[in-house]
C-alpha cells in the first residue's frame, strides 16, 4: 500500500462512517440553530481526525519497514562534512608499531587506505594514544608529538582521496595501560617497567583482571589527561583528519572514571553520576573547543558493562548522550562492555543494536550501531529501521576490505551508485570477465 493510498483508505472509511453517521441522526445537538450545517462541520472533523489517524499510522508503518528512511549507500551530513555511504570502519587496534614510538608506519597507511578505496564511507583510525603512557601497549599509535602528527597526514590525505572521512579515535588507557603485544609478547599481562612498559594510571587504585595495579590520577593528573586530549586533538587537525572520536569506552580511562564499579573516588571526579561523567564532559568540551567548528566529533561509549546492578547502564549512558550533545558532539558510536573483568557479554549478531537504538531515539542523537553485523541485509535493515544512522563493520572489514563494494552488489545497488574508486569500475562485482 502506498502512503497515498493509506490516507485516502483513511478518508474513504471517514466518509462511509460519517454517512451513517448523518443518516442516524445522532450527533445533532438540541441546541444547534443550523442542524443541517453542524451536522456537516460534524462531519469534517471527524474526517479531519480520521485522516490524521491514517497519516500517524502511515509513518509509522513506513518507519516500520523502513520505507522513507535513508539506506546504507545513502550520504549523511555530520557536522560540516558529508559522508559518502553509511558504511564505516571502526577503530581496532593493529597493535603494530614495533618501533614503540606511537608513529604510524606502512603497513598503517596500507590497511587504512586500503578500506577506503574499498568503499568505507567514514575509516577510523584505531585507539591512538594522548600521551605515552595513554596507549594500550608499547606498540600502539600516538598523537603527542609532532613527528607522528606528521607521518599520519599521508593516510588522512589518502584515505580522503579515496572518497572516505578520516577520523582518528583518541584515547587514554588507563588501568588497562602497558599491555603486552605481538612484537613484545606479555599478552594480557603488564608489560614490567624496564622493557618498555610503565605503571598504569586510574581514577583509583584498582587492579583490571591480571594487570598491575594502577596508581590513582590526582586532580592536578586529571587536569593534564584533559589538556593531552586537547593537543592530541589540535595535532590530529593538523595531520588533516576530518573528524575526531573520544573513546570513552571499553574500561579505558574516560570509561573507567564513568563506572561506580572501577571509579571509588570520592573527590569531585567520582560518586554522582554528573562527578563520573565530568572528565569525559571535560574532554569533549576541551576537544570542541580546539578543532573547527564544523569538524565532526564523536565519542564512543560502552552503554553498559554487563555487570548488572551498581555498575554503568543504558540509563547513565543516555543522560551522557544528552549531555554531549549540548556540548557539540555530533554522534555517539555506540558499543558495551570491557569496562569490568570477568563479566559475560551476550555477543551474537545485532547484540548491540537496540542500546544504539535507544540512544539514538531517547537522547535525539545520531548514533551507530556495532557488533557482529556482517551481512549486508543484516546492515541495511538497522539503517531502514533507524536503529542506527551508520553501521560499523569492523572484524568483517579485517577479512575483507571491499565488504562495502560486495554489499552493493548483493544489495542490487547499480555500479555507479556504489562507491567504486574510478580505475576498479571494470571489474566491479557481477561483471562477468
Ligand atoms: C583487532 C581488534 C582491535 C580493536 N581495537 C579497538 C580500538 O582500538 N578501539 C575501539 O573502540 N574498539 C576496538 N575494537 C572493537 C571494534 O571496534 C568493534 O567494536 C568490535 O570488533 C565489534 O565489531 P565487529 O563484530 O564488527 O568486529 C577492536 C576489535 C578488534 C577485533
Amino acid at each position: 500500500m502506498t502512503n497515498d493510498d493509506a490516507v485516502t483508505r483513511g478518508m474513504a472509511a471517514g466518509t462511509r462512517r460519517g454517512g451513517r453517521h448523518a443518516s442516524s441522526g445522532e450527533g445533532a445537538g438540541a441546541a444547534v440553530d443550523n442542524p443541517v450545517a453542524a451536522d456537516s462541520k460534524g462531519r469534517e472533523k471527524e474526517q479531519a481526525a480520521r485522516v490524521r489517524h491514517a497519516e500517524r499510522e502511515q509513518a509509522a508503518a513506513a518507519q516500520r519497514s523502513g520505507a522513507h528512511a535513508p539506506g546504507l549507500f545513502d550520504p549523511i551530513d555530520l557536522g560540516h562534512e558529508r559522508i559518502r555511504n553509511r558504511i564505516w570502519l571502526p577503530p581496532m587496534c593493529m597493535y603494530s608499531v614495533a618501533r614503540q614510538d606511537g608513529v604510524p608506519t606502512d603497513f598503517h597507511y596500507q590497511h587504512y587506505v586500503s578500506r577506503a578505496l574499498g568503499g568505507f564511507g567514514m575509516v577510523i583510525v584505531e585507539s591512538t594514544a594522548v600521551s605515552p603512557k595513554g596507549r594500550i601497549s608499547p606498540c600502539d599509535l600516538g598523537l603527542w608529538n609532532d613527528t607522528q602528527a606528521e607521518a599520519f597526514r599521508r593516510i588522512a590525505a589518502d584515505v580522503r582521496a579515496a572518497g572516505a572521512l578520516p577520523v582518528v579515535q583518541l584515547n587514554h588507557s588507563g588501568r588497562k595501560g602497558s599491555s603486552g603485544c605481538t612484537p613484545l609478547g606479555y599478552i594480557g599481562r603488564t608489560v614490567p617497567e624496564g622493557e618498555g612498559g610503565w605503571r598504569p594510571e586510574a581514577p583509583s587504585p584498582l587492579a583490571y583482571g591480571r594487570m598491575e595495579e594502577p596508581t590513582q590520577l590526582s586532580v592536578e593528573d586529571i587536569r593534564g589527561v584533559v589538556r593531552d586530549f586537547a593537543s592530541a586533538a589540535q595535532r590530529a587537525v593538523q595531520a588533516g583528519f576530518g573528524g575526531i572520536e573520544i573513546h570513552a569506552a571499553h574500561g579505558y580511562l574516560l570509561s573507567e572514571f564513568l563506572d561506580p564499579i572501577s571509579n571509588q573516588r570520592t573527590d569531585d571526579y567520582g560518586g554522582s553520576l554528573d562527578n563520573r561523567m565530568r572528565l569525559t564532559l571535560e574532554v569533549s568540551e576541551a576537544v570542541r573547543a580546539v578543532i573547527p567548528r564544523g569538524m565532526p566529533l564523536l565519542v564512543r561509549v560502552s552503554a553498559t558493562d554487563w555487570a548488572g546492578d551498581g555498575g554503568w547502564d543504558l540509563a547513565q549512558t543516555i543522560e551522557l548522550a544528552r549531555a554531549l550533545k549540548a556540548r557539540g558532539v555530533d554522534l555517539i558510536d555506540v558499543s558495551t562492555g570491557q569496562i569490568v573483568h570477568g563479566v559475560h557479554t551476550p555477543a551474537k549478531p545485532n547484540y548491540q543494536v537496540p542500546f544504539s537504538e535507544r540512544i539514538r531515539s531517547k537522547a535525539l542523537v545520531p548514533t551507530t550501531a556495532v557488533g557482529l553485523i556482517t551481512k549486508p541485509k543484516q546492515a541495511q535493515r538497522i539503517v531502514k529501521h533507524e536503529q542506527a544512522d551508520a553501521v560499523e563493520i569492523g572484524r568483517a572489514g579485517l577479512r575483507d576490505p571491499y565488504w562495502p563494494l560486495r554489499a552493493a552488489y548483493k544489495l542490487g545497488l547499480p555500479t555507479d551508485r556504489a562507491p567504486y574508486p574510478e580505475q576498479y569500475v571494470r571489474a566491479a562485482f557481477g561483471t562477468k570477465r
